[in-house]
């Protein structure tokens, strides 16, 4: 039987071009409030994006690894407007590799890279040393690792002091009818199965988990606080996931249909998080 981390990076090689075909080169939640004012999917993402580079307070120049950077869309993003240098992982080469074409396409190679990990690379990290770096990323990746924790450790190992963790993650939580534990299951185990998704996690295991590997949490927050989380893909489908006709495209269909009734029952949301390594 294959690892999670396998499993995972099976699912991608399905889900990568169904996602890449029907959102684009950025796939994560955006800021609730760039959604309000009825900007793009796009256009949110960026904003959440710069929301996190801005906490971070990256700098001209310096040096950030983005875990889990799917096809590169946000990464290129966080370099564009930092002016950093940004290294994107992922266990997928299919990934990477289109996220290569890309940061090429907009003339990024030479700030952006985008490396294929082993499996289990993310629980040391090591090939990058120790202080090495000045900002670790993540968007709606970790939520795929079952070692969540290993992966807070290494990238305490690897920041420098005073440097930032940032992240953006798929979470649950009670909601309205929903309280108990079973109650949420009933919803979340679904997204877990059909998503390829270990464990999904809260926004305080998060910032335990964080807290653990010895960072000072500064936000840690829900991002859909009282409200059903639709974000990047609205009910409407207006980004047709139901027609979605690609290679093994029931799956497509079946993580949509779970994740929207997980959505409306309230107990999927997105969490954020931005902790500082002392010193
Ligand atoms: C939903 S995609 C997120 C893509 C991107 N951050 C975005 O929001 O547009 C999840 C990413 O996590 C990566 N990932 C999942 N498990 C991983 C592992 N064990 N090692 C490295 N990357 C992993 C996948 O390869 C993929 O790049």
């Amino acid at each position: 039987m294959n690892s999670v981390e396998a499993q995972v990076r099976e699912y991608y090689d399905t889900a990568g071009p169904a996602y890449h075909k029907l959102m684009g080169s950025i796939w994560h939640h955006g800021d609730l409030a760039a959604e309000q004012e009825g900007l793009s999917p796009e256009e949110a993402g960026k904003a959440l994006a710069r929301k996190q580079v801005a906490a971070a307070g990256l700098q001209p120049g310096e040096t950030a690894l983005d875990f889990g950077s799917g096809v590169g869309g946000t990464t290129i993003y966080m370099a564009s407007i930092s002016q950093a240098y940004f290294v994107g992982i992922s266990n997928n080469e299919w990934l990477s590799t289109q996220a290569r074409r890309y940061a090429a396409e907009q003339g990024m190679s030479e700030q952006v890279a985008f490396l294929t990990i082993g499996d289990e690379d993310y629980k040391n990290l090591i090939a990058w040393p120790d202080k090495s770096l000045d900002m670790v990323s993540w968007f709606e990746s970790v939520c795929h690792l079952p070692d969540k924790a290993s992966f807070f450790a290494a990238a305490f190992r690897v920041l420098r002091p005073g440097a930032h963790l940032v992240g953006v993650d798929w979470i649950q939580r009670p909601f309205g009818d929903n309280q108990t534990d079973e109650q949420i299951a009933r919803w979340i185990r679904p997204v877990e199965e059909v998503i390829s998704i270990p464990w999904l996690g809260t926004v305080d295991s998060y910032r335990e988990m964080i807290s653990e590997a010895g960072f000072r949490v500064e936000v840690a927050e829900d991002l859909y606080p009282d409200v059903e989380c639709w974000g990047s893909t609205p009910v409407d489908d207006g980004q047709g996931w139901g027609d979605y006709d690609g290679e093994l495209s029931s799956v497509i269909h079946d993580g949509k249909r779970v994740l929207d009734a997980a959505r409306s029952a309230g107990v999927f949301s997105v969490g954020r998080w931005v902790a500082r390594k002392p010193g």
